[in-house]
């Protein structure tokens, strides 16, 4: 989206109240005072609005309570904001949730994401220019590397987790309506974020809690699967680099350069939590436990991120090193923040996947 005389503009940012989307709105409330940022977020189990304490109260900024999946209220939305731009976040985003209800991806992913494009096809119509659909997705799109290569903008779709197959066909259809209707989008797929107030489901966070309260910390398999990870506040500086920038039409790679096995890194996460948690050396590595693996569990992901690099100049601005001890501290900082999401309905959840 061009707004080289930074104009006031209305944007629509979807699951702002979760991981990623939080970090978004924190970025473009405090580096747009001229624009107004709309959050639109069902509050799921992983949306909480404990995440954008610091900026609740600027006055560029709105939370809107809605569920993506309701059409009608949608087409509200759009018709009394007449948005210039949609970053869309909201998902369902976490695997193994995809493999036990599959059903709930297809309705947020696939079914959500249609409304939000019918909504800006209808409301945007005669007036494409100057308006952008920017659909935020995955390399889980793209299936499994074997040992070596690295997922292109040109490689194919190859998705294997109900999960990947939700954004895959989100993907599908936001490139549809761009060749159909001509709807102006961008789509962008990156690879595993971390940091500050990520839900404690995903492999990091997790296992960090497990380390604080000296639970186990359930390994899949052997542990050699490979994951690229980028610290959650370069994917927003990317996002707003694409958003700001990028020609219509395009898809852009996002990826850390930074590929580690997953037993690798749970190791350099033990090391580090000791130290900090003055425990005795080899403490935290006494609690790894494999477990019995996820179905259909890519083996690697690796991003070619040169594209946004030459065409937008970006990289990662943190290595994983300073990313991880920055986010473990925000995680031993902000206990009260973890025991809040981990009581009531989690402690379902985690029973249930993990059995024990
Ligand atoms: P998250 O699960 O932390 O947050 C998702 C947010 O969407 C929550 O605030 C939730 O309340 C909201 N939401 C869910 N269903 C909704 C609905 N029906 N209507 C409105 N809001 C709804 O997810 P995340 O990890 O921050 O991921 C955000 C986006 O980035 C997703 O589209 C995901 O596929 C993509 N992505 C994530 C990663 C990653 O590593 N986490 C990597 C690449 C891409
Ligand atoms: O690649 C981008 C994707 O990264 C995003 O699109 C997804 O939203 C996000 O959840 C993430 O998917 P992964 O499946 O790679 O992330 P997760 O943290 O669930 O798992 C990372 C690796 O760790 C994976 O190989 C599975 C493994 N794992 C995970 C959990 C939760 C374990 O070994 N044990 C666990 O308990």
């Amino acid at each position: 989206m061009v707004n080289k005389d930074k104009n006031k503009l209305k944007v629509l940012i979807t699951g702002g109240a979760g991981f990623i989307g939080s970090h978004v709105v924190r970025l473009f409330v405090n580096k747009y005072p001229n624009y107004e940022i709309v959050n639109l977020d069902a509050l799921t189990y992983a949306g909480n609005l404990e995440n954008l304490k610091d900026v609740e109260n600027a006055s560029n900024y709105s939370f809107v309570k809605g569920d993506i999946t309701d059409a009608s209220f949608i087409h509200k939305i759009f018709s009394e904001y007449q948005f210039n731009g949609v970053i869309h976040l909201a998902a369902e985003s976490h695997v193994d949730r995809s493999i036990a209800d599959p059903l709930a991806f297809v309705k947020t992913n696939v079914i959500g994401t249609m409304n939000l494009l019918n909504a800006a096809k209808e409301n945007w119509k005669g007036q494409f220019e100057n308006k952008l659909f920017y659909h935020i997705s995955t390399d889980e799109v793209y299936g499994s590397l074997g040992e070596s290569g690295l997922f292109t903008e040109e490689t194919n779709y190859d998705p294997n987790s109900p999960y990947a197959a939700s954004k895959a066909s989100s993907d599908h259809f936001v490139r549809a309506y761009g060749e159909t209707y001509g709807l102006p989008y961008i789509i962008s797929n990156c690879s595993n974020n971390y940091g500050p107030n990520q839900f404690p489901e995903k492999l990091i966070p997790l296992f960090i809690h497990n380390i604080i309260q000296e639970q186990p910390l359930p390994v899949y398999g052997d542990g050699n699967y490979t994951r690229d990870w980028l610290f959650v506040i370069d994917h927003a500086r990317a996002i707003d680099l694409i958003f700001h920038n990028s020609e219509k039409n395009k898809t852009y790679n996002v990826g850390g350069f930074n590929e580690w096995k997953n037993i690798d890194l749970v190791g350099l996460l033990c090391r580090i939590m000791d130290k900090k948690l003055h425990r005795q050396e080899g403490a935290s590595s006494q609690l790894i436990t494999y477990v019995k693996d996820r179905p259909a569990h890519d083996l690697r992901y690796a991003i070619d991120a040169s594209k946004i690099n030459k065409d937008l100049g970006w990289r990662p601005s943190v290595t994983f090193e300073e990313g991880l001890e920055k986010t473990i501290d925000w995680y031993l900082e902000n206990q009260k923040w973890l025991k809040n999401v981990t009581s009531g309905a989690y402690q379902e959840y985690y029973k249930e996947q993990y059995k024990y």
